[in-house]
């Protein structure tokens, strides 16, 4: 499904529209992807594990657009993505369903301004809307403005899973399991 347009003007004066990608909008999403893997450590792919696939991709939005439960937040400043959010269920079996698991970036250049909170929240709500009981998501601990972020929207660190990730440098870093119950939204 498509979330409702939204729009939020960030403490820069810059006017962002909250709306879902669909598959017309897939080179967008991959060169955002592309993007945010290079600016930080806290995504899952490095160059080395190749490139976006745009089919893929164009795949994932329109089965995104059909389902009736997962959805993706999107924001866009005029016709450039700058931030992107997904919610889907956790597994495609009945005792999975009530879990919808969450992941999101946003351009460097566009965060600390309030956004990821409002893309959030935007998403809590249309979780709870399209039947999902709790959102789950992972983050690497080192991640603090993340983690700050969503305990400050109803997340709570349930577990963590050790050495997680292997970074280029050869350190470890942990992920931390976080859930958000949506009985607040
Ligand atoms: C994580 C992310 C989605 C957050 O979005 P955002 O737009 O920056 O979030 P907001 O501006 O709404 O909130 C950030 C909060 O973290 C705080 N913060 C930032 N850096 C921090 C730090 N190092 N330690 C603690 N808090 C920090 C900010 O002060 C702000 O708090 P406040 O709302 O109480 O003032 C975004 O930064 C991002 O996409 N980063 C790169 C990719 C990434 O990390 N994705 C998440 C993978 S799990």
């Amino acid at each position: 499904m498509r979330i409702k347009e939204r729009i939020i003007i960030l403490p820069n004066g810059k006017e962002i529209t909250l709306k879902s990608a669909g598959a017309e909008d897939a080179m967008k999403v991959k060169l955002h992807r592309e993007a945010t893997a290079k600016e930080t450590h806290f995504m899952a792919r490095e160059p080395e594990d190749g490139p976006f696939n745009l089919e893929r991709i164009q795949e994932g939005l329109a089965s995104f657009a059909e389902s009736d439960r997962n959805f993706m937040v999107n924001a866009y400043l005029d016709d450039e993505l700058v931030g992107d959010l997904g919610v889907s269920v956790v597994r495609p079996l009945v005792k999975y369903l009530h879990r919808g698991n969450l992941g999101m970036s946003i351009r460097q250049e566009y965060t600390d301004m309030g956004l990821g909170s409002f893309m959030m929240k935007t998403a809590l709500e249309q979780a709870k809307e399209n039947g999902f009981e709790q959102v789950e998501l992972g983050v690497y601990s080192d991640n603090l403005g993340a983690r700050h972020m969503y305990t400050k929207m109803g997340f709570a660190e349930y577990g963590m899973n050790p050495r997680a990730f292997k970074l280029k440098d050869g350190t470890y870093v942990d992920e931390i399991i976080m859930v958000n119950f949506l009985d607040t939204y």
